[in-house]
């Protein structure tokens, strides 16, 4: 069974790559009328190239797997989990990013993600530019503006923002580039784990509310993934005795997750009119009866910030390795990630609650 879903993912993966190089079209309408994307490089699909920053992803080999190659501008070789969810809702075109909307239809949505960003203001600033959570929540208010001058109106912009899904998937920044790095900020000298997870979860929560009052109903919130095990965690930080990830920055990071999953359950009852939606990033596990087999070393040389190497050449055996450099998991990955959160029958029980995001999608908003 476990051969038959690994054999299954490869060849789907191989099938869509495929499909979006060809620009492929298959006639059916989306699942919902469009995308609007919170978060950092997990999703980030362009937005930083133009911010005076070290977190880009616009050079060889990212992007090697992409149609378009490193002009993808994705923090991966080829896509990333969001735009494999975008394919799987029906979408045939890449949900523009906001610094390039110039040219693309926005009724269809937009990706604000920003490179290094987090929940917090500060957070990443010594790599320099980015645009944090509540950046881009002001962003998503242009768009939301130029959407009812298109659609005639605010009313009109609201009743077709309320079908739209809302995917916010951030925090992990939060942790590695401000937390863990008391050279350059306080936050682990204010607070312990937890304040410091009530504190980003506080601003989540701001944000949850101004994004309701922008027309939002549907929403998905991605829990923090397992910061511990990336190479660059265990590279910089080290193993203690018997770990395979470094523990600490797991449960660290666990606290907030919990913390925007009580949020979920809290805005599901609090607003009646909408649906929210959890992803347990850490749920499911990654082993080799999926066919990965390198699972802790990137596949790029990477620079001492976890990037890769710019014009460096990329391992070949991509659909095995988790992550593509320091940081950042592989297309390959991206796709299980993708599909466990788009239909649970596909995932570990407690991926996602209440509903898949398949379900959300057909979910009645009145
Ligand atoms: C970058 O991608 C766009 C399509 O998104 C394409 O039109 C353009 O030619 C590409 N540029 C390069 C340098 O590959
Ligand atoms: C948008 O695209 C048009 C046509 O390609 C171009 O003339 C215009 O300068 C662009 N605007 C921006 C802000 O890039
Ligand atoms: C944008 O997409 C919407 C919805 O698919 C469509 O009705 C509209 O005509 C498109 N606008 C442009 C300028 O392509
Ligand atoms: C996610 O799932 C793992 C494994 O079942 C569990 O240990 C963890 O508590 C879950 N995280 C959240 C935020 O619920």
């Amino acid at each position: 069974m476990a051969c038959d879903t690994k054999t299954w993912l490869v060849l789907h993966v191989v099938l869509l790559v495929t499909c979006y190089m060809q620009h492929c079209v298959n006639g059916q309408t989306p699942q919902v009328p469009c995308i609007f994307v919170f978060g950092d490089s997990l999703s980030d699909n362009g937005n930083n190239n133009n911010l005076l920053t070290n977190a880009k992803a616009n050079y060889d080999p990212y992007g090697v797997d992409f149609p378009t190659g490193s002009n993808g501008s994705r923090f991966t070789n080829g896509l990333t989990s969001i735009d494999y969810i975008g394919e799987f809702l029906g979408f045939t075109d890449f949900i523009p990013p906001f610094a390039n909307t110039n040219g693309s239809n926005i009724s269809h949505g937009v990706n604000y993600a920003s490179g290094s960003a987090g929940i917090s203001f500060e957070t990443a600033k010594h790599m320099g530019d980015n645009v944090p959570l509540l950046l881009q929540l002001i962003h998503h208010n242009i768009i939301v503006s130029k959407i009812a001058l298109m659609l005639g109106g605010l009313p009109q912009a609201q009743q077709y923002l309320k079908k739209c899904l809302y995917y916010v998937n951030i925090g992990s920044n939060d942790y590695i580039n401000n937390y863990y790095l008391p050279q350059f900020y306080p936050s682990s000298r204010f607070f312990n784990p937890e304040q410091y997870a009530q504190v980003l979860s506080d601003q989540f929560s701001l944000f949850l509310q101004a994004l309701h009052a922008a027309g939002a109903r549907k929403h998905v919130i991605v829990g923090v993934g397992l910061i511990g095990c990336t190479p660059n965690a265990i590279a910089t930080k080290g193993l203690k005795q018997g770990e395979l990830c470094v523990e600490q920055y797991n449960a660290d990071s666990l606290i907030l997750s919990l913390k925007l999953r009580a949020l979920v359950d809290r805005f599901n009852t609090e607003k009646p009119d909408s649906k929210y939606i959890f992803v347990n990033s850490t749920a499911g596990s990654v082993d080799a009866s999926l066919g990965f087999t390198v699972f802790n070393a990137p596949c790029c040389p990477v620079r001492s910030d976890g990037m890769c190497v710019r014009d460096s050449i990329p391992c070949t055996n991509r659909n095995q390795h988790v992550f593509h450099d320091g940081f950042h998991p592989t297309q390959a990955l991206n796709y299980l990630t993708a599909l466990t959160s788009y239909d649970s029958t596909f995932a570990a029980p407690g991926t996602t609650s209440p509903m898949d995001i398949k379900q959300l999608a057909q979910y009645p908003i009145n």
